[in-house]
């Protein structure tokens, strides 16, 4: 397992939630009512799987690695990843906070809850595109295959503990049931 090859393929199953995201962002536009399940799923699936498993093995295993290889040379870029992942992690909150509003038709309520997932589609899209276009590649020519090996032990590590492999399997259901409720939501639309 190369562990960069491993976050670029977790990403596309974040971008595939994001992309559930944006259907749901459009249709609040258009002053349509996605169910409040499609939103309780979504902040399960991206607290989860995007920020619990796939932002930890950058953050304490990628990151951690690198900056101890290359001093305090990457570590402007490195702090703003993590500055990201944060701000992500506050529009995650604040979606949830919205929801009980919003299942009663509250409009601030739903208000807030088109700012949440703007801010988050729009950050996570940027976040990625830096990670798999600039970030990995030079992560990929600065470890040495020590490092990769070192890192990739830690990788399988991390994705043999039974709790990780429940909580992935699971986020697999949560992102299939997403698209499933956004097709029925806009068939029914
Ligand atoms: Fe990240
Ligand atoms: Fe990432």
């Amino acid at each position: 397992m190369n562990v960069l090859k491993e976050l670029t393929r977790e990403h596309r199953h974040i971008l595939k939630g994001i992309q559930y995201l944006e259907m749901a962002r459009a249709a609040l536009e258009n002053n349509l009512k996605p169910p409040p399940a499609f939103f309780h799923t979504a902040t399960l699936f991206f607290s989860d799987y995007a920020d619990r498993l796939h932002h930890f093995k950058e953050e304490y295993l990628l990151f951690s690695l690198l900056a101890s290889k290359k001093g305090g040379k990457i570590d402007l870029e490195m702090g703003a990843l993590r500055h990201q992942h944060e701000l992500n992690r506050k529009s995650i909150k604040k979606i949830r906070n919205a929801l009980s509003g919003y299942e009663t038709d509250s409009e601030i309520a739903a208000t807030l809850l088109l700012e949440g997932l703007a801010v988050y589609i729009s950050i996570l899209k940027r976040h990625i595109y830096r990670e798999d276009h600039l970030f990995f590649p030079m992560a990929e020519s600065e470890l040495s295959d020590t490092d990769k090996e070192l890192l990739h032990t830690r990788f399988l590590e991390e994705a043999s503990g039974s709790d990780t492999k429940t909580l992935v399997m699971q986020n697999m259901s949560r992102l299939e049931e997403l698209g499933k409720m956004m097709s029925k939501f806009l068939r029914a639309s």
